[in-house]
């Protein structure tokens, strides 16, 4: 099983999506922690200076793991923020992701050449497109308040960056960043046990957890025979036949990497990522399987009316030729599987009370697992503790965390007030990161409660700032 932290698509009527960006390129040292290595190489980032005007603040998103474009056309709450501030938006590229690439074509290929893939490495990165922001012609008339802002990954970033440069960026809104999902922070099964709740919870009328608990030992009994393969093969129409029990494994993986996926995009209304999706698509899949009591001893019945179901994820368009699983291309998950096995080491696991196979957390297994991919394995499974300070977040300020509680990466994510000016904000209602998608008639009053709460913090941020 894989997790990816991601996602900030467009809402496709929003015009948000239609703000273009001018890019940029800075250059970069490779290592900020060596002296003696000076080489550098070319970090993206997009401005936009629609609403900017003299001495107002820079809202600055600390990239994730994927192409800039992608997190710049699709975070519209920012765009908004930026004309009611009269700010200027910087969107910077994680090194390692899009098109920042230490190394070039190279930078995948080696152990020696990834090794610069870190946060550590990506914070600085931030601090320095800061700088130079600071002394170009946006900063010539004083210092420039920086907001940072981010989702998920980029949202921990945020986060972090003002935890540990203060002087760099004056608050953070860190929206759907699991900061605890890591080593003795928060309890392994707790992502999975949300996905559950999502699934049992959404759909009103009946527990939709059951018929997808239900639904791998099914799958399992059905491929024990070379003809059960060909037949499930066939009825899902894969696009890669599954002949090996390899193969099953690999697909179980990928279903529910998809189901974990949808619960993550349970939006209120259609969004467009992966595939297209309806709004509320955990609703609008577990429909087709309201009926399943009648079916939930028949395995074939029960995995045929999942496959219907679920081509609201694979085939929403009806373009489908073939059913696959695959991620969205402009998602760096090679980039993220490393980082996994370096410091991003959060420890997941499935128990009883959740609807997957039970799977329990194996630091062991995953460090053999990364030796093989990538030569490495985890050196301190803590070091993102140790880094940024895990629990101890009271001599922070200026961050409001943000959480949608249908969004599984919550479970991770910070809850409650720890400080006056380290605050929470919770979106009952909201799945990942919703508060940082533009505004939309269906969003539920929690998200516009947490945007407002988003701007207040920062309008009294630039108060200290300014006096
Ligand atoms: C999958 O199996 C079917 C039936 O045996 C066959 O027609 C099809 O060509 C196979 N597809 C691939 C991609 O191998
Ligand atoms: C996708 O949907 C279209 C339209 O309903 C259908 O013709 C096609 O067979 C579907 N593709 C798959 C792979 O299920
Ligand atoms: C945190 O405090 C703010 C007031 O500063 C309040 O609006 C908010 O609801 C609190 N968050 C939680 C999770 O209780």
């Amino acid at each position: 099983m894989k997790y990816y932290l991601v996602i900030l698509f467009c809402y496709m009527q929003n015009v948000q999506c239609n703000y273009t960006f001018e890019t940029k390129y800075a250059d970069i040292v490779i290592d900020h922690f060596s002296y003696t290595r000076n080489d550098t190489f070319k970090l993206k980032y997009l401005i936009n200076e629609t609403f900017w005007s003299d001495g107002n603040p820079v809202f600055f998103y600390t990239g994730n793991e994927g192409d800039i474009e992608l997190f710049a056309q699709n975070t519209g709450f920012i765009m908004e923020l930026a004309r009611k501030f009269s700010a200027l938006v910087v969107y910077c590229e994680h090194r390692y992701y899009g098109s920042s690439l230490p190394f070039g074509n190279l930078s995948y290929t080696n152990p020696k050449y990834l090794g610069y893939l870190s946060s550590e490495q990506a914070l600085l990165d931030f601090v320095d497109v800061i700088d130079i922001l600071q002394k170009s012609k946006y900063g010539s008339d004083g210092p420039l308040p920086v907001i940072a802002f981010g989702g998920s990954y980029g949202g921990m970033l945020s986060a972090w960056m003002r935890i540990k440069y203060p002087a760099s960026v004056l608050g953070a809104i860190a929206a759907s960043a699991p900061i605890w999902q890591f080593t003795n922070l928060t309890p392994c099964g707790i992502f999975n046990l949300i996905t559950t709740l999502v699934y049992a919870s959404t759909p009103k009328t009946f527990d939709c957890s059951v018929p997808i608990k239900n639904l791998w030992p099914a799958i399992r009994r059905v491929t024990k025979t070379s003809e059960g393969m060909a037949w499930l093969s066939s009825t899902w129409k894969l696009c890669d036949n599954i002949t090996k029990p390899a193969d099953v494994d690999k697909l179980i993986d990928d279903v529910i990497d998809a189901i974990v996926n949808v619960a993550m995009m349970n939006y209120p209304y259609p969004t467009n990522f992966v595939a297209e999706l309806p709004a509320y698509p955990v609703s609008a899949i577990c429909s087709n399987l309201k009926d399943y009591k009648t079916y939930l001893k028949d395995d074939k019945k029960l995995i045929t009316s999942f496959v219907k179901a679920f081509d609201i994820y694979t085939n929403y368009s009806g373009n489908a030729n073939c059913n696959s699983f695959s991620g969205t291309p402009s998602l760096g998950d090679t980039g993220w599987d490393f980082q996994s096995c370096t410091e991003m080491v959060m420890p997941m696991c499935s128990e009883e009370n959740d609807m997957f196979e039970t799977a329990p957390w194996d630091i062991q297994a995953v460090s053999e697992q990364c030796l093989k991919d990538f030569g490495v394995k985890p050196r301190n499974p803590s070091e993102v503790i140790l880094q940024y300070g895990g629990k101890n977040l009271k001599y922070a300020s200026n961050i409001v965390f943000s959480n949608g509680l249908l969004d599984p990466w919550s479970g991770g994510g910070v809850l409650s007030n720890i400080t006056r000016t380290v605050t929470a904000i919770v979106i009952p209602e909201g799945a990942h990161h919703l508060d940082l998608r533009g505004s939309n008639p269906a969003d539920p009053p929690s998200v516009i409660r947490a945007r407002k709460f988003h701007a207040d913090s920062i309008r009294g941020w630039l108060q200290d700032f300014y006096n």
